[in-house]
């Protein structure tokens, strides 16, 4: 190989190494794998990563999805997408390994809890009929913790 090959080649991962790590601050949008039956696995790449789950693209067939975070740190914000035009519920599991919050319409957040004895799911009802998205951050902080952790959620009507 070349000496003139070589420099282009270092020049070339050195580029990338900078592109690469720059994803690892600030914000993006989340990685997905493949959707499996009802469940998906998702990837953060920076500190604040953004998740669309659309209803749309998981099967009918689905009473629950299961969203599995790999390697949860920093904030993983899921915006979940119902196509309709009139109220419903969503309602999430409880999610381990990081602090969550629903963002309300206006902004602010409000933090949420599960009770940790009846692990039951707690429900949240969309605020306006003509607003079908609910956004909730996932808070896992900056220590890595634990390998993954689900956002497991179903909707009422
Ligand atoms: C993540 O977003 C929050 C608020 O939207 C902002 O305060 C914070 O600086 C962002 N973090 C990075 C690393 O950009
Ligand atoms: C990420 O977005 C937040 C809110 O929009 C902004 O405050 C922050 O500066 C952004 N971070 C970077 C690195 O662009
Ligand atoms: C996560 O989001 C919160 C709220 O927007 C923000 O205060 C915090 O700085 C974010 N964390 C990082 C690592 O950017
Ligand atoms: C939502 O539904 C409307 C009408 O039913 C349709 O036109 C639109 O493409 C749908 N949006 C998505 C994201 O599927
Ligand atoms: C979430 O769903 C996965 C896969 O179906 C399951 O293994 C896990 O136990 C569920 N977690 C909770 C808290 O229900």
């Amino acid at each position: 190989m070349s000496f003139k090959s070589l420099f282009i080649i270092v020049l070339l991962v050195s580029v990338l190494t900078i592109v690469l790590g720059q994803r690892n601050d600030g914000n993006c949008t989340a990685s997905a794998g493949d959707i499996q039956e009802c469940s998906q696995t998702i990837y953060s790449n920076c500190k604040n990563a953004t998740f669309i789950a659309n209803r749309m693209t998981y099967s009918d067939q689905c009473s629950e999805v299961s969203l599995f975070w790999d390697a949860p740190m920093y904030n993983m914000t899921i915006l979940f997408q119902r196509n309709l035009t009139k109220s419903y519920s969503i309602c999430i599991k409880p999610v381990g390994c990081s602090k969550a919050y629903r963002t309300l319409d206006d902004g602010h957040e409000v933090s949420i809890e599960w009770d940790s004895f009846n692990r039951q799911p707690v429900c949240f009802k969309t605020e306006r009929n003509d607003r079908s998205t609910m956004k909730f951050r996932f808070d896992a902080g900056s220590q890595w913790r634990c390998y993954g952790t689900f956002i497991n959620f179903s909707y009422r009507f």
